[in-house]
């Protein structure tokens, strides 16, 4: 059984880093990893934007799997050669206090936190532009007369 390693990656874009300052959930979740005793299981990384900003901050943890892979490619999808993803979750609004509970369940046992995560916000897709007016026929004048 290969050896469980994961990744974590904070936003720190500009909605979720300048605004609702991901920084401190980062430095949380490199408090937790260290305090849980698992920096051998993960490592922590920052991402400029998961195209997900409304519902920031947001934190990626994924699963890759170090042994027997080649390094390098752990983090390729597993149809081109990476490793399997067992517990990969994208936790939306994170603030530093969920940094303990996302290392101890999904670091720790590899559960994935349910309730930090939230559903695609889809926009309706914006209404058409109005369509131009048709053209009205010339005005027929009955007192111009044509030669
Ligand atoms: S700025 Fe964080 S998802 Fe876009």
């Amino acid at each position: 059984m290969p050896e469980r390693r994961y990744r974590i990656v904070v936003c720190r874009g500009p909605d979720c880093g300048d605004r609702r300052d991901s920084a401190s959930v980062h430095a949380a979740l490199t408090r937790a990893v260290a305090e849980a005793g698992l920096g051998a299981a993960c490592e922590l990384d920052w991402q400029s934007c998961f195209g997900r900003c409304s519902q920031g901050p947001n934190v990626l943890v994924r699963e890759v799997v170090a042994a027997p892979i080649r390094r390098g490619l752990a983090d390729l999808p597993p149809r081109l050669g990476g490793g399997p993803r067992a517990a990969t979750a994208l936790y939306n609004r994170v603030s530093p206090v969920h940094a303990a509970e996302i290392v101890a369940s999904h670091i720790g046992r590899g559960a994935v936190v349910r309730h930090l995560i939230e559903p695609l916000v889809v926009a309706p897709p914006a209404a058409p532009p109005p369509r131009p007016a048709e053209p009205t026929a010339p005005e027929v004048r009955e007192d111009v007369k044509v030669p």
